[in-house]
């Protein structure tokens, strides 16, 4: 019999289920008896090595039944603080909260044996231990503490900004107007940012941004985002479609939540890219939605290929109802751009097997190699014709990436295509409950979606900022991936677009040894090792998913050029003395 935790029921009918036998063979989760991860590719810390810690918290933290030999006593802040490290032995070194929490428990309504479980099993790599420790070794510099290097390298996430990338000039000037109007008559300011600073506030309750806006977003940003859609595809666009949000990830988890759902006793299945980014795979632990993994074919330029779909997919429908698949093109952390052929083989299988398209789109104008472009979904779906045409599509884009990488300032919008108009009014109600995003964001979003015109004031500094910008990443780009493969035991593919390189690393069996002995993923441990000695922080790819066997780094391709060209220096330095430490 599974032990039930009492009184944890999730939802509806959804309980966390743990078994009571344990064998490592086995899944550790289970979800009303079902894996939560039928048959996919491991994800960070969701494989054999950081499960058995993880599930020695995990055991702790609930009230077993006594046959077991592990502790049932109630867990500490040091042994909650493992739960959320991505692998490795439980330790407080990587704690994400205070210690002075030490004695939960006694004292609190909300502990670790009672707070969402689904939230204790989600990670976010990017944004975890590795960079946790980053953060710390900024601190101890900071102190004077002596390392070999002077500051910290934060490869670790897409972030521009933060690596000295400059913003544009008129996105930044028309949010100081819209905060500001009473710098439309400052002469310093062009007319024509002018212009649309007050065509926004028209629009803005009160003539101001600090009140609220609709839910789904200012109606002039919304016309300007689908009449850019209009621009870039040759095909019509409804501004009734668009949803702005906080972010891409904002949008993308309101419509993973839409399929929440149990069909005949089973749970809802996504399909997502392995390696993904891993908003997603986060985004359906948080909800108890199926993940099926599909492995990307790195001897193929991370291309997507069909056959592993189908064998994905009719693996996981024995456990889940396969309902959506995601697609990342460009990808994250992968660069691939898909080609058009292979577009259209995606939504030919998506529309063999009735699945709802999840276009994440948000690199659309990062595309570096020449021989690549893009190709939205929704241009390729109208342009096969019928039935293809008549298919259920969110596509989702970003301020946060592109030539702006205005990561902080929040927005993001998802056009839905053929979507049911009762679940647009669901999804419209279910936003609705939050206000709406950020109006700041929408005002940056406005200028992507409707960027200065030839013989506009602003448009030539626009288009030269804007090109300066893509070029640079091109060409870092084209330096990080050559730099990596003159590395022995490197293999990089092509940084085709998106932000990064996922290079593969030849690992020898002394170092996976090591790693083992540290109860971390060899990756991982490669990428502590790294952070120590060279203050470069990257992610390793376990956090993204990769194939058994196989070892990979993420790095992005945003440090500026000089500060780049270091980091490439120390990591080959650090890579051959590893290997030289570990062969
Ligand atoms: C593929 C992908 N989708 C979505 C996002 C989230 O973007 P946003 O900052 O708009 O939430 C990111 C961020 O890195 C990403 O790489």
């Amino acid at each position: 019999m599974p032990h039930v935790c009492s009184g944890t029921t999730l939802g509806r009918s959804r309980r966390i289920v743990i078994s009571r036998a344990w064998p490592s063979s086995k899944r550790s989760w289970e979800y009303g008896r079902r894996p939560l991860y039928p048959d996919s590719p491991p994800i960070a810390g969701i494989n054999r090595i950081s499960t058995s810690t993880i599930q020695r918290g995990h055991l702790a933290a609930f009230p077993l039944s006594s046959s077991l030999s592990l502790s049932s006593k109630k867990p500490t802040a040091a042994v909650a603080s493992s739960l959320v490290k991505t692998s490795g032995k439980p330790t407080t070194t990587y704690r994400t909260f205070s210690s002075t929490m030490a004695t939960a428990g006694e004292h609190h309504t909300l502990t670790i044996d009672n707070v969402f479980s689904n939230l204790r099993r989600m990670e976010y790599a990017v944004r975890g231990p590795l960079l946790l420790r980053a953060l710390e070794i900024e601190k101890e510099l900071k102190k004077g503490v002596k390392k070999p290097f002077k500051e910290v390298i934060k490869a670790n996430i897409g972030d521009a900004h933060a690596m000295g990338q400059r913003p544009i000039t008129i996105l930044r000037q028309l949010l100081l107007l819209t905060i500001s109007p009473e710098l439309m008559n400052d002469p310093r300011y062009p007319e024509d940012v002018k212009n649309r600073a007050k065509a926004i506030l028209n629009d803005c309750k009160g003539g101001s941004v600090g009140s609220y806006s609709e839910s789904p977003g200012i109606e002039i940003v919304r016309r300007h985002a689908a009449e850019y859609i209009e621009r870039r595809d040759g095909h019509p666009a409804d501004y009734k479609n668009i949803i702005l949000s906080n972010g891409a990830s904002d949008g993308i988890k309101s419509f993973l939540k839409l399929f929440n759902e149990e069909l005949n006793g089973l749970p809802s299945g996504v399909m997502i890219p392995i390696p993904q980014y891993p908003l997603y795979s986060a985004a359906l632990a948080e909800f108890g939605l199926s993940q099926i993994g599909y492995y990307l074919d790195e001897d193929n330029k991370w291309g997507l290929d069909i056959t592993e779909l189908e064998r994905a997919y009719n693996q996981a429908k024995k456990t889940c109802n396969p309902r959506v698949i995601v697609v990342i093109n460009p990808g994250n952390p992968t660069g691939q751009v898909l080609t058009r052929a292979n577009i259209e083989n995606v939504i030919r299988f998506a529309q063999k097997n009735r699945l709802f398209i999840l276009a994440d789109e948000v690199y659309q104008d990062n595309i570096y190699d020449p021989d690549s472009a893009f190709h939205s979904f929704k241009k390729v779906m109208i342009e096969m014709g019928a039935p293809y045409n008549k298919m259920e599509l969110a596509s989702f884009m970003s301020i946060s990436k592109g030539y702006m990488g205005e990561c902080g300032i929040r927005c993001g919008y998802a056009e839905y295509f053929n979507m049911d108009p009762d679940v647009m009014a669901i999804l419209s109600k279910s936003i609705s409950a939050m206000l709406c995003p950020t109006v700041l964001g929408q005002v940056a979003m406005d200028v992507v979606v409707n960027p200065p015109k030839p013989g506009e004031p602003s448009y030539n500094q626009f288009i030269k900022e804007k090109t300066a910008v893509l070029e640079s990443l091109a060409e870092r780009s084209r330096l990080v991936v050559d730099t990596l493969n003159s590395i022995p035991g490197f293999k990089s593919n092509p940084a085709m677009g998106a932000m990064y390189v996922f290079p593969r690393i030849d690992l020898p069996p002394k170092a996976i040894e090591a790693a083992k002995a540290a109860g971390q993923e060899p990756d991982v441990f490669y990428a502590f090792k790294l952070l120590e000695a060279t203050g470069i922080c990257v992610i390793a790819g376990s956090g993204f998913g990769q194939k058994p066997g196989t070892y990979h780094i993420r790095t992005t391709i945003l440090p500026q050029k000089e500060m780049i060209k270091t980091m490439l220096n120390s990591l080959k330095e650090f890579h051959l003395k590893f290997m030289k430490e570990y062969s």
